[in-house]
């Protein structure tokens, strides 16, 4: 199909057939990741369901208690967002992350289901958080969290617990060498359906930037505070 096209037609324009080609195909594919995260969210989770599954099959990478493994870049997933983690899972199973470990995961037939990314979800959601997490070197802390107040906080709140409607992550509970290695990755462009201007807006940070916010956020510990409460008589307070 391709080369009786190429026969046809001059190389720029091939180029530009192709390339349309592409950007509909992964189009279709973010499309089509989305519409399996909704399709999740509106199910019925099962955590005791998601605990065994957990054990199962991802333990051995994530740890018997979801707190992630420092030495080979492989996160805590321990008390992360619903949400976010649900999407995370739709998205390596769409191929919309790279990752070579996780997609050999949820390439098997099981683990495919939005059923199983929900009861797996709502385990790892209450599931005890991480009591240290490997931090950096401690030598600009102050920095980082100059850097996550102003360059961050917006959306992931100022406690890093991330938004609780939509697909932020929490920041906190986790390890210096990931985040690290996820700030890096979010700016080349490993997660092909996160906006443009966040991945330009990623990019726009030093090494040692991204060291020392990583570092700052690798210290906070424990679940975020409750932004927002209902007073007795209806009035909201932050
Ligand atoms: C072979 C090791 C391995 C196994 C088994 C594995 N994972 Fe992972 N997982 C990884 C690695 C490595 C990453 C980091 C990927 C990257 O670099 O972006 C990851 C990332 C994730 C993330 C993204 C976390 C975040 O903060 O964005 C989720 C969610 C996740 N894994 C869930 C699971 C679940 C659920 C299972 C079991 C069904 C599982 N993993 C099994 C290695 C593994
Ligand atoms: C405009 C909103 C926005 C801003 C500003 C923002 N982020 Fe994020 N961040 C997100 C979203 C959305 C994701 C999830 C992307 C996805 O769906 O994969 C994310 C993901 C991340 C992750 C990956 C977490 C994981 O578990 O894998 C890290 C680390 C991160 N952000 C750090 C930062 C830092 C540090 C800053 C400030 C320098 C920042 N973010 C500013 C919206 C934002």
């Amino acid at each position: 199909m391709i080369a009786s096209i190429r026969t046809r037609l001059p190389g720029a324009l091939l180029a530009a057939v192709l390339c349309a080609a592409g950007i509909q195909a992964a189009l279709a594919s973010e499309e089509s990741v989305d519409q399996a995260t909704h399709a999740a969210m509106s199910m019925d989770a099962h955590p005791k369901r998601g605990a065994s599954i957990f054990a199962n099959n991802c333990a051995g990478c994530h740890g018997p208690q979801a707190h992630g493994d420092a030495t080979r870049n492989i996160p805590a997933l321990a008390g992360q967002r619903f949400a976010y983690l649900v999407r995370q899972l739709a998205n390596f199973s769409g191929g919309e992350r790279d990752s070579s470990a996780m997609h050999k995961v949820v390439s098997s037939k099981a683990l495919q289901k939005p059923q199983v990314w929900v009861d797996i979800a709502a385990y790892l959601n209450n599931a005890p958080l991480i009591s240290a997490a490997q931090n950096g070197a401690g030598d600009h802390l102050s920095l980082g969290e100059g850097i996550f107040h102003e360059q961050c906080a917006s959306c992931h709140a100022l406690d890093a617990r991330g938004d609780d409607d939509g697909f932020v992550p929490s920041l906190r509970s986790q390890h210096y060498a990931y985040l690290v290695a996820q700030i890096h990755g979010l700016a080349a462009g490993r997660r092909h359906n996160v906006d443009e201007n966040l991945m330009r807006f990623f990019r726009s940070f030093e090494d040692s930037d991204i060291a020392a916010v990583a570092d700052y956020l690798s210290r906070l510990q424990g679940p975020g505070k409750d932004r927002k409460k209902m007073r007795g008589d209806g009035t909201v307070v932050d």
